[in-house]
């Protein structure tokens, strides 16, 4: 027996299934201010009466309606979920919906209807840049490239130099100039941003005023960078492992060839290819390992599903590697599935070198250690394929490319494919907002409530954004 609330619920989903009355009239209510619950009931309500209602905001929809917001505000929000809208929306407020499910029918639109152009800004600012990037969107196309490429490279230096909180804040800046409307040419403009911290804003203040950063030129130069970059360009090598030895005097691969360190697998495949890998994967050739790929996976086992993931998911043209994940719809066939692709791939002389870890997650009922690793525990193979070319020239027919390979249960599937569609700053805030906002711990494996003390099941990502109670972004706005 099915209890009574949820019957009420589900005959109310069946009614939705009514037909559009006013096909010119598609309707988008902001959730801001007007909160989820009541704006589900005034979307079942409009939808019963005929009017189309979007839950996603889109080029389609024509009717905004927002309660107690400004103009300005829903322009600008307006602006910041397409940068560069083309077809205008009228915005209107809620009296205008209101009078309309009255009538039966959309009311004519008179002054009163029209949104207020009220500044606000403190509230705006706060509205319009939410503090994780997981709650913005944020696409590939940048305003302000100028002064991210800066706060990328000094991230990065802070990287090798393994000051890893110095880098994150960084990152968090970056991710901000990246999601904003329009580009940045003055101070002011970055008055209420969250994460642009006091050292950001000095190295923006300096390209503003200069025209570059004097921090970013005077590292570039320096040989602790130089030698730092280039050894950490060797796959399977660290920032640790990089300055331990520019520590012993070795700046270039010569001097590293003929030091007498000992180098590991990674790192000799890393060495001996090391051109090739530090040459970007074009999207044409991640198709092309796409379908060698499938070809494998799916002659050891019918049946499979293979997802490119990673950058290239997330609408990238090029990449420093490429990221497929792979499952079986029956759950417990994908196991031991990896080493019999190696084989596959081996056998037709496709790996350069391979390493495969095997799947060590199990499910504890109490809920994920804590804290929850950042690492995920799939079984996995990273590896670098040789890639056939036809244009190389005469002398060289192929090209060494890093590709990673990851299996997945189905019953992990939606969170495998969220966590390795990145970027790896969207997927840090993502647990970052699960842990401190809502008190669950997200994984590539699971999400568990802390609260409730249970795991939240999901089979899709849509579901995994609304289990945390965040809007669904999807992979191309995922470019933080
Ligand atoms: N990832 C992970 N565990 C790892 C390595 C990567 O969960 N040990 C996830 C990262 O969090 C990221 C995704 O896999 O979300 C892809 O990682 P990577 O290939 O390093 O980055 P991309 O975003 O694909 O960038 P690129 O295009 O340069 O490859
Ligand atoms: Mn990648
Ligand atoms: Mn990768």
């Amino acid at each position: 027996m099915v209890p009574l609330k949820r019957r009420k619920l589900s005959g109310i989903v069946s009614d939705t299934e009514t037909t559009v009355k006013f096909p010119h009239v598609v309707i988008f209510l902001l959730e801001r201010k007007m909160g989820a619950s009541r704006r589900a009931f005034l979307s079942q309500l409009a939808r019963k009466k005929g009017f189309q209602v979007e839950d996603y905001f889109s080029d389609s929809v024509t009717h905004v309606i927002s309660e107690n917001n400004t103009g300005d505000m829903v322009k600008m929000w307006l602006d910041m979920q397409q940068k560069d809208r083309a077809n205008k929306t009228v915005n209107l407020d809620i009296s205008w919906f209101t009078e309309s499910m009255r009538a039966g029918c959309p009311v004519e639109i008179l002054d009163k209807h029209k949104l207020q152009e009220v500044e606000n800004e403190g509230e705006s600012v706060e509205f319009l840049m939410p503090s994780y990037a997981c709650q913005r969107r944020t696409s590939l196309d940048s305003h302000n490239s100028i002064f991210t490429d800066a706060l990328s490279f000094l991230a990065e230096n802070a990287e090798l130099n393994n000051e890893d909180g110095r880098a994150v804040a960084f990152r968090r800046a970056i991710a901000v100039l990246k999601a904003l409307p329009v580009k940045v040419t003055s101070m002011t403009q970055l008055r209420g941003l969250p994460c642009v911290g006091e050292h950001s804003q000095k190295v923006i203040k300096d390209i503003i005023e200069n025209g570059a950063s004097s921090e970013v030129e005077s590292t570039i130069h320096t040989e602790r960078f130089k030698a730092l970059k280039l050894l950490t360009g060797i796959f399977g090598v660290g920032s640790k492992t990089a300055d331990r030895w520019f520590k012993t005097g070795i700046q270039n691969l010569t001097q590293l060839a003929n030091s007498g360190n000992d180098l590991n697998r990674a790192q000799r495949a890393g060495l001996e290819h090391y051109y090739d890998l530090n040459q970007p994967v074009t999207k044409a050739e991640a198709e092309t390992i796409g379908d060698i790929v499938k070809k494998a996976v799916l002659d050891v086992l019918p049946g499979s599903e293979i997802t490119l993931t990673g950058g290239f998911r997330r609408g990238k043209i090029t990449g420093h590697d490429v990221d497929f994940l792979i499952t079986h719809p029956d759950e417990g066939k994908e196991v031991g599935l990896m080493p019999k692709v190696v084989s596959w791939l081996t056998a037709r002389g496709v790996l350069l070198y391979q390493k495969t870890t095997r799947n060590s997650y199990l499910e504890k009922e109490e809920g994920p250690a804590q804290p929850p690793s950042n690492m995920d525990r799939f079984e996995r193979c990273l590896s670098i394929f040789k890639l056939e070319e036809k244009e190389m020239g005469p002398d060289k027919k192929w090209r060494a490319v890093r590709v990673d390979l990851v299996v997945s249960p189905i019953s992990q599937f939606a969170f495998a494919v969220l966590g390795w569609t990145g970027s790896k700053l969207f997927e840090r805030e993502l647990r970052r907002w699960a842990g401190q906002v809502k008190s669950m711990s997200l994984s590539s494996h699971a999400l568990f409530d802390n609260k409730q003390c249970k795991y939240l099941k999901a089979t899709s990502e849509e579901e995994i954004f609304a289990h945390l109670g965040l809007e669904f972004i999807p992979p191309s706005e995922r470019n933080a």
